[in-house]
């Protein structure tokens, strides 16, 4: 019998169990379906060098952080930043990260399961044979047509909202841990053969070259705020369902090691998707920066003409859910795990949190329909092909709609209106600024307010150089690269 410390959740069955779970968080939606779209909508390759750059100087070292943190004392992390605040006697508000993150799990959760539902009505509607010779132009149309309806749309994010609780109400061992792994051993071979589909295609090499070449001129302030948000987002850190699953790791299981596995397996499956997604795009003629459609519009069209496509498009979007369900489980976590400290059961603290992510999530379901003209932070600019004079506006709130036949009247001047949507702001709130700022946070408690010597006996680094340049890291390199970069963005 170890003599190790357990929280009251459990721990995984191995080292190997955590990587499952923690690779199972990581690869989801923020690889196969937004890290292809922001890719395409900032130009490609300057992107995803920055995003590369980002995952291996802040992502994976503030991962190890977070993995330290929780299993050091085993419990939410709400808890677990209460406990250790006290502990090393570092200021109140770092107790503060475990709320940051729960609030940003709801939110997060929120339009997740939305999205989700997305994959959930494309994977029935892959089934039946509806895609089978479609055409660019129709599945826009269809895509068009689920994202207008709101009723649809709520039926799909409670269906998807449903296989979240079910599988963490039954919790660690008899919940996560078995439907993990089966899942993820799937999710990867289907990967490959997608993969090998795509190296076949007219445009594998212009999918390739759009990934991978590197064009600094395309390169701007908002596209590094982008790629560093999104190495937070798709590493899943910042928020604490990292952190609660350190909380569940073996004692004994080496830190760099199995992070630095997880940050690359993340890694690859979005390069992987990338991969798949951009040669048909391009070998369809249709445009990379379609936005949160790419995924929807383009592959069904590429599913539709291959032979074996039913079988091979269904699988895709059951591989896609299965992918966000895995990360939806660790976004419900931490407030699932603090709320059963409290004294609830499991079953009842899972219907709480769900239902309250399932009715904030109403407002995404609006923001596609009834509610897309509704924005916030609308910038307006004018501009006039012959006078110099130029028109610039900033509204907090706007309904765009009536903003743009305003300004039509007034003539004269060719107007530019841009905002975010309920969903964009959530999406902004919590990938730009929530989860980087609960990242330093956790970088800057590990690093400055901890002792060396309680870092060093729980993350276990065997080589002491290797320890010394990771430290540095944490308390320098993410602490700088954030800052800078909210400095930047607020400018
Ligand atoms: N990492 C997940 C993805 O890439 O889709 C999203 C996510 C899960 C973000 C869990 C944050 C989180 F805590």
């Amino acid at each position: 019998m170890s003599s190790e410390k357990r929280g009251m959740h459990g721990i995984w069955a191995s080292r190997w169990t955590f990587v499952l779970a923690a690779v199972g968080s990581a690869v989801g939606l923020g690889n196969i379906w937004k890290f292809p779209y922001i890719t395409g909508e900032y130009g490609g390759g300057a992107f995803v060098l920055v995003y590369l750059l980002c995952i291996f100087s802040v992502g994976i070292p503030v991962m190890m952080a977070e993995v330290l943190l929780g299993r050091k004392a085993r419990m939410s992390p709400i808890n677990t930043m209460h406990q250790l605040t006290r502990t090393y006697k570092a200021p109140k508000f770092f107790a503060g990260i475990g709320w940051i993150g729960a609030v940003a799990g709801f939110f997060i959760l929120s339009f997740y399961s939305v999205i989700a539902g997305w994959t959930v009505y494309y994977s029935l509607e892959m089934m039946t044979g509806y895609f089978v010779g479609i055409e660019a132009e129709q599945a826009g149309e269809t895509f068009g047509a689920l994202l207008s309806d709101p009723w649809v749309l709520m039926v799909f994010h409670s269906i998807f909202m449903i296989l979240v609780g079910a599988v963490i109400a039954r919790g660690v061992h008899r919940g996560l841990e078995s439907s993990l792994r089966m899942l993820m051993p799937a999710l990867f071979v289907m990967l490959l053969i997608l993969l090998g589909y795509s190296l076949t295609l007219p445009g594998f090499a212009q999918g390739f070259d759009f990934l991978f070449h590197f064009e600094p001129e395309k390169l701007g302030t908002e596209a590094i705020l982008v790629a560093l948000g999104h190495s937070f987002f798709t590493l899943s850190l910042g928020m604490g369902a990292i952190m609660a699953y350190g909380a569940y790791m073996p004692a004994d299981s080496p830190l760099g090691k199995t992070i630095v596995t997880v940050g690359v397996m993340d890694t690859l499956v979005a390069l992987a998707a990338g991969l798949v997604i951009f040669p048909i795009v391009f070998s369809n003629g249709l445009e990379p920066g379609a936005g949160p459609g790419l995924m929807f519009q383009t592959l069904p069209i590429a599913f539709g003409s291959l032979p074996g496509g039913v079988f091979i498009g269904t699988i895709f979007f059951v591989l896609v859910l299965i992918a966000a369900w895995s990360s939806a489980i660790s976004l419900a976590e931490p407030a699932v795990a603090w709320a059963v400290e409290k004294g609830f059961s499991r079953v009842r603290a899972t219907v709480f949190v769900c239902l309250l992510a399932w009715v904030l999530g109403l407002g995404t379901v609006l923001s596609f329909n009834h509610w897309s003209d509704k924005q916030f932070f609308v910038s307006v600019t004018g501009s006039s092909e012959t006078s110099e004079q130029v028109y610039e506006d900033f509204l907090l709130y706007a309904d765009v709609a009536e903003l743009k036949t305003d300004l039509g009247e007034t003539g004269g001047l060719q107007y530019n209106v841009a905002g975010k949507t309920f969903f964009d702001v959530l999406d902004f709130l919590t990938t730009n600024i929530m989860l980087p700022l609960g990242g330093v946070l956790i970088s800057l408690f590990v690093g400055w307010f901890m002792t060396r010597r309680a870092v060093a006996d729980e993350a276990r680094f065997r080589n002491p150089q290797l320890f010394r340049t990771w430290r540095f890291m944490i308390r320098v390199v993410s602490p700088l690269a954030v800052l800078f970069v909210f400095y930047q963005g607020l400018s």
